[in-house]
């Protein structure tokens, strides 16, 4: 391990905990004395300690856990975490504002990447995607058929939005265009400009009572964990379908799996999961679920703006500025 450059040096010594595009890494090369975890592998949180050990600078993923222990072990050299992720559920924030360190994130520039995937599971879903997908691979499809894979039409649909955030406007602008009604709960309300005419419910049963789809763009939080369990399942309307783009701990994957299986539920379509990526093998079998590898932000033009996001983070605080995307 080489000894740490001292706060005067002008290249600190940083890690690259996962493969970032090529673009970002090759100005980081330029910036930093950088350390890359050259595999891609994912690191537990030991294992980050120990590579970090030093770094003034670490930049993570939302794949990395960075618990409280992280923040005592790489004290006191560690100043920034910068992370390619817009939600921070895996950072113990608090401790690293304990340590004095800056945690940056990337909100905004994948507001629209992550908003294209959402309108992705909602049509897959509604107009059984996977299914149809799978007919004409499998060489069984015998040709057009006026009762095949039937589906629901969004045109009057209600689509109601947990979390009306950026992400979530920018489905609802979509949504729109789809001829979607569109309902939404914040913990309050939005001025009337960013609303865009969407029919606010400040609690949960009025909420979930509209949600003809059900789309979940709220930030990953302790509070939100097991939102959609077997009671919120029951207050959706009859044949409704369920989008997930946020976390996967936000749904009780046992509740939403036996309303699949029975109907209760049309479809869902689902980007995120609890544990990643080993997720419940339920989902697997069944056809009604649209799934995808979380992947939200994945467009080159996203994920550069979002390490770009990052660099020009830590310039800011270079320079005594304090940055947008600073959480701490
Ligand atoms: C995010 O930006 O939080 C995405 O989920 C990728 O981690």
């Amino acid at each position: 391990m080489q000894a740490c450059l001292s706060h005067d040096d002008r290249r600190a010594r940083t890690f690259l905990a996962r493969r970032f595009p090529e673009a970002i890494e090759a100005t980081m090369r330029d910036r930093f004395d950088l350390i890359v975890n050259e595999h891609d592998a994912i690191l537990s949180a030991a294992e980050l300690a120990a590579a970090a050990k030093g770094c003034r600078y670490l930049f993570v993923s939302a794949t990395e856990s960075l618990p409280s222990s992280l923040f005592d072990a790489l004290a006191p050299e560690l100043e920034v975490v910068g992370t390619l992720s817009v939600g921070y559920d895996h950072i113990a924030v608090d401790s690293a504002k304990a340590h004095g360190v800056s945690v940056l994130h990337t909100p905004d520039v994948l507001s629209e990447a992550c908003a294209e995937i959402a309108m992705m599971l909602l049509l897959n879903a509604a107009r059984r995607g996977y299914e149809s997908d799978a007919l004409v691979r499998s060489g069984a499809w015998r040709g057009w058929g006026p009762t095949q894979l039937l589906g629901l039409e969004l045109t009057g649909r209600r689509l109601a939005i947990l979390g009306m955030g950026r992400i979530g406007r920018e489905v609802a602008q979509r949504a729109r265009g789809f001829g979607l009604q569109i309902h939404y709960h914040n913990r309050t309300r939005l001025p009337f400009e960013l609303e865009a005419g969407a029919n606010y419910h400040g609690d949960r049963e009025s909420f979930l009572a509209h949600a003809d789809i059900l789309l979940i763009a709220a930030p990953g939080t302790p509070a939100l964990r097991g939102f959609l369990d077997r009671d919120a399942i029951a207050g959706l309307p009859a044949d409704s379908i369920v989008v997930n783009i946020s976390r996967g701990d936000i749904v009780d994957d046992d509740a939403l799996i036996a309303a699949l299986q029975d109907g209760r539920v049309f479809a869902a379509g689902l980007d995120v999961f609890r544990d990643e990526p080993n997720i419940d093998p339920r989902y697997r079998r069944l056809s009604n679920v649209f799934l995808s590898a979380h992947i939200g932000s994945a467009t080159t033009k996203t994920r550069n703006a979002m390490g770009q996001l990052l660099l020009d983070g830590v310039a800011a605080l270079q320079a005594g500025r304090r940055p947008a995307n600073e959480l701490t």
